[in-house]
């Protein structure tokens, strides 16, 4: 009953994943989760504000907690006063950028804060069994960190993580293109041509295919469509996402038998463990293709990449009881 009575007090309210690019929040009675964007609204317009986070870690708390404010708010207009959350943080933070995570979230108006390891949320999310002893790879890849973790009964065994992400590919299409052309492309025009182009095609593929229609910002010296080479893009997004490949390969050359574990369970089949991408990168088209075809084993996609993160962490709350639970989950032996 005491024990009962405890659980109770200090089980959290909401799960929060502050992510580089948004931030979501989820409450166990509610199935959709709350977003906002991790710059301040007062941003547009030209005004100019700190950067919350970069590379998946809070680089100006006031600046990150000034976007959460307003998801709190709203929940607080609801009767949800000062919650406890469960929040989410990359797998290799250090204690001093999860202390910045939480200080965020206290002066957002949270009153108590534990932190979980993103991508063992983001497995759980997608409806991993945190008792099954099978291994489960995950890898994330977000706006600002990829990050990959070893997962076994819902905890953390190990992780690699670099912090490059869907910004980066981005930032290297916007600059093939600005030599290509000598036109600096917006995030938006970026995704579309990411999209469009994927990771699925070989060099040869590529070099068969129609080239992409790039419309130019307006200005006094170009007009209409400018035909631009498949090749281009797809040279552009080649070494960064080499990068998130050397990362999976580093965690799978540190245990040594778990290549034939991952494969024997059938990877992407639903039931099986394999490697899993979450994130914003897993809705390019051709990311697990791509992967697999570079580390060798089957992969998919996670059912909500975008969502897994903050998923997985309202999954758990109810077997939340508070304590150290980055020990728990995230400390690796
Ligand atoms: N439909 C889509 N197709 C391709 N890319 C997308 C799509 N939707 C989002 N993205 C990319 O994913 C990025 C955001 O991914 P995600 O929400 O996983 O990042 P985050 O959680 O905010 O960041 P991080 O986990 O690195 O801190 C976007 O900025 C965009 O570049
Ligand atoms: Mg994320």
């Amino acid at each position: 009953m005491l024990l009962t009575t405890i659980r109770q007090l200090w089980q959290p309210d909401i799960a929060i994943d502050l992510g580089t690019a948004t931030f979501r929040v989820a409450v166990a009675h509610r199935r959709l989760p709350f977003s906002a964007p991790s710059t301040p609204a007062s941003s547009c317009g030209g005004i100019v504000v700190p950067q919350a986070l970069a590379r998946g870690v809070v680089v100006d708390v006031e600046a990150a907690a000034e976007a959460l404010r307003p998801i709190l708010h709203y929940l607080r207009r609801r009767g949800l006063n000062q919650p406890r959350a469960l929040a989410c943080a990359p797998s290799d933070t250090t204690a001093q950028e999860r202390a910045a995570v939480i200080e965020t979230c206290r002066r957002a108006g949270v009153k108590d804060v534990v932190l979980m390891p993103e991508p063992v949320a983001a497995a759980l999310g997608d409806g991993a069994d945190y008792a099954s002893t099978r291994p489960i790879l995950l890898l994330d890849i977000g706006e600002g960190v990829t990050d990959c973790a070893l997962i076994r009964q819902g905890r953390l065994v190990d992780a690699a993580a670099c912090r490059v992400g869907c910004a980066n590919l981005r930032a290297a299409v916007q600059k093939a293109v600005d030599r290509w052309c000598g036109i600096r492309l917006s995030d938006t025009e970026a995704i579309r041509l990411i999209n469009r182009v994927g990771m699925g095609h070989s060099a040869e593929d590529a070099s068969g295919m129609p080239p992409l229609r790039l419309v130019p910002i307006p200005d006094l010296s170009r007009t209409g469509d400018l035909p631009l080479p498949v090749g281009i893009v797809q040279e552009a997004l080649r070494p960064v996402m080499g990068h998130m490949v050397m990362t999976v390969l580093s965690l799978l050359s540190t245990w040594p038998g778990l290549r034939r574990e991952l494969a024997q369970e059938g990877g992407g089949a639903d039931t099986g463990s394999g490697m899993r991408v979450s994130g914003g990168g897993a809705l390019i088209p051709g990311v697990a293709e791509h992967m697999a075809a570079a580390i060798g084993l089957p992969v998919r996609a996670v059912r909500s990449p975008l969502g897994a993160v903050v998923q997985g962490a309202r999954r758990v709350l109810p077997l939340v009881a508070g304590g150290d639970l980055w020990k728990e989950l995230g400390d690796r032996p």
